[in-house]
């Protein structure tokens, strides 16, 4: 079977444009691309250049026309309010015709942007959905972000309107979210016309009469629309990523390759078929949950489920257990920190053998590195065999995986497995030369990257060009680091930038930096990811405070604490910020970051030849000592 993935791979990567051509054949067109790969103008390429077809067509209407109207779409799935939902493919097709009719009420056209701050509820698919149909650019902003992170979005993307609820549940708080859709408005320079807002059942608020309109009277009236013909290089969306400095990127999806890639992906990486129940436990702010809860298995046909809770606590670590039981789930798609607080709550799998999973096939994990414990654990808890695989947000699907549906390989404990068709992986060393079998070094991929990539980043050509392109030219830098051992297996260990992965979630500490600098009292700061056993990484926070402050340290920690809640949201967990006398140094003034992990956790570290002052270390480790955070 393994020969079948290294054929179809070898194709994908020796005539990427057959390959790709045939796979387009899978999709809906309302003009077949002729032109496959436009290469004329690199690193700017183009896939399927005068295709034309629409993401929501794709989505729901072709599955409706084929006759599968009746099928369950999405199983809304939300034991934090108690709640379900089935809907089928017909039912689906007409509330986001409908919607659609209410965004074009609002005028919102073809190349619009609608920001869509909303928790996981099925009116967020259908806001995705509807501004497919119609052509406009979503921008969907994560629940856990603060209003700065939500301003900084709505000013660069100039979104014309936003899409929100009145609230959000996380276990035991309510999250409001008018307060904050106020503040980024405020913060903002560049004011959405108008905000649409979706009433939960168990909190209504009041709106505004001037710009806030109830999702319920934004339909009433409003009439079904069909979708529009979209060009293939159109953009379908704009998701917004940490990058190295306090503003995100804004990573941007064309439509056509986005439609072909995904759903070729369901079958061929997954091994999904049309009547399968699929399950990808992350949330829509996230690329995981754009590509894998929503569009690639509406793509393919699927049932898709949407939970609103978490893997433990709503009610309990047997909640995806329950899951996968009652809707019959045949793969799983989540982080290893989903596992990891399952595996912490309920070791022993006591929860588990309530359930009959006999529909269970596999369990995917991604959003960081699987530790080899996790993998072990799940895996003797339910037989079935548990895939690491490496993706980015850049990408959209996975670069490097063990394709379920192309025979799977070996697996090997800590590595994501091989290069996934379309992606040419190398490990180069810093001097540009091809690392040798097993020797670290960046990770890069031959350009042409594969279509659903990122084309360009929203109205920042250049940037696309300096930050991704540029280092190695040719390839495109992923910012990990790792090594392809001699069976081809990639190995992906850590990030060269300032990212940090905390639950699966993508932060940059350069960011958080920022906003601790802006505390009156503090002169330099660090941030660092250091390890941690549920969430893979925490953020700390190093403080050099201003000669003569006499505020008491806990003091000023607990404000930088606060004022990173407040700027970067509480997704980033920052719960440690601690004053220090000296941030150790190379002598050229670059703060040894890397060399402070180490010794905060616990591993073995070389005193850098450059540094200024090498007692500065020990004070530090005296520093996390009392602390509480070496390990
Ligand atoms: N809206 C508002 N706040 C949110 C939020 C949202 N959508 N999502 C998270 N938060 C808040 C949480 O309430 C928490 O706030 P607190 O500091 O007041 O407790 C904070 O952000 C951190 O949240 P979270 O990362 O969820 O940590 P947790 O300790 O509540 O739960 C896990 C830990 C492991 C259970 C959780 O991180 C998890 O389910 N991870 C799955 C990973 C995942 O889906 N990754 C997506 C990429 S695949
Ligand atoms: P995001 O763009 O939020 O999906 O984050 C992408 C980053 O998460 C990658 O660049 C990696 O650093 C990390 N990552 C994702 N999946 C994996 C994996 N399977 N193994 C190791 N790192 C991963």
């Amino acid at each position: 079977m393994e020969n079948k993935y290294q054929k179809i791979y070898d194709r994908s990567i020796q005539a990427p444009q057959d390959f790709w051509s045939e796979v387009a054949k899978d999709v809906f067109w309302y003009k077949q691309p002729t032109k496959i790969l436009n290469s004329d103008n690199p690193p700017f390429y183009k896939w399927f250049e005068d295709g034309v077809t629409n993401t929501c067509y794709n989505a729901v209407d072709l599955h409706v026309k084929n006759g599968n109207g009746e099928k369950i779409a999405i199983i809304y799935d939300s034991p934090i309010t108690n709640s379900k939902e089935k809907i089928t493919y017909s039912q689906l097709k007409d509330r986001v015709s409908i919607f659609a009719g209410a965004l074009k009420e609002q005028n919102i056209n073809k190349g619009d942007r609608a920001i869509i701050y909303m928790p996981m509820i099925p009116e967020a698919v259908i806001a995705m959905l509807a501004c497919a149909r119609i052509g406009a650019i979503h921008s969907v902003v994560f629940g856990g972000f603060a209003a700065n992170e939500l301003a900084s979005r709505i000013d660069d993307s100039k979104a014309k309107i936003i899409l929100s609820a009145s609230c959000g549940y996380e276990p035991g708080r309510t999250i409001e979210y008018k307060p904050l859709l106020k503040k980024a408005v405020e913060i903002a320079n560049h004011k959405p016309d108008k905000c649409i807002i979706y009433q939960r059942k168990d909190f209504k608020i009041e709106l505004d009469t001037k710009n806030e309109i109830d999702w319920n009277d934004a339909i009433k009236d409003a009439k079904p629309v069909e979708c529009v013909e979209m060009n293939a290089n159109d953009y379908a969306y704009i998701l917004y990523t940490s990058g190295t400095t306090g503003t995100p990127k804004g990573i941007v999806r064309d439509i056509g390759g986005h439609i072909v890639a995904l759903k070729w992906t369901m079958k061929n990486v997954y091994n999904i078929n049309p009547d399968d129940v699929w399950w990808s436990a992350s949330d829509i702010g996230w690329i995981v949950g754009h590509s894998y809860i929503v569009y690639a298995p509406l793509f393919h046909g699927c049932t898709t489920i949407l939970f609103e809770g978490k893997p433990v606590g709503t009610p309990d670590a047997g909640v995806f257990w329950r899951i996968i039981s009652e809707h019959k789930v045949k793969s799983l798609f989540t982080a290893p920190t989903a596992f990891r607080a399952i595996k912490k709550e309920d070791p022993n799998g006591n929860f588990f053998k309530k359930y009959d999973l006999s529909s269970f096939e596999s369990l995917f994990l991604a959003g960081e590195r699987a530790d080899p414990d996790t993998i072990k654990w799940a895996e003797s808890l339910l037989k079935v065999p548990v895939i690491d695989h490496w993706w980015q947000t850049e990408t959209s699907w996975a670069i490097s995986a063990n394709c379920a549906g192309l025979g799977l390989s070996k697996i090997k404990y800590g590595s994501a497995c091989k290069p996934v068709p379309g992606y040419d992986v190398k490990i180069v060393k810093s001097n540009g030369e091809e690392a040798k079998p097993n020797e670290m070094g960046d990770v890069v991929v031959k350009l042409p990257l594969p279509p659903g990539t990122f084309p360009t980043l929203w109205n920042a050509n250049q940037k696309y060009k300096d930050n991704y392109m540029s280092t190695y030219p040719g390839y495109y830098q992923t910012y990990d680091a790792g090594h392809i051992d001699e069976d081809g297996y990639v190995w992906i260990m850590s990030r060269t930038d300032d990212i940090i992965n905390v639950a699966g979630h993508r932060l940059s500490t350069g960011a958080m930096e920022e906003v601790l600098s802006e505390h009156k009292d503090v002169a330099e700061c660090a941030v660092l990811g250091i390890s941690d056993k549920l969430k893979g990484q925490l953020p700390i926070g190093l403080l050099i405070l201003k000669a003569g402050v006499k505020k008491k340290h806990d003091e000023i920690s607990k404000e930088c604490i606060q004022m990173i809640r407040e700027k970067v949201g509480p997704v980033a967990a920052f719960k440690t910020a601690m004053v220090i006398k000296r941030l150790p140094k190379t002598r050229s003034g670059k703060i040894l970051r890397g060399t402070i992990k180490k010794i905060a956790d616990g591993e073995i570290y070389k005193i850098p030849p450059t540094i200024d002052d090498p007692t500065i270390l020990e004070e530090i480790k005296e520093d996390l000592r009392k602390h509480n955070i070496l390990k």
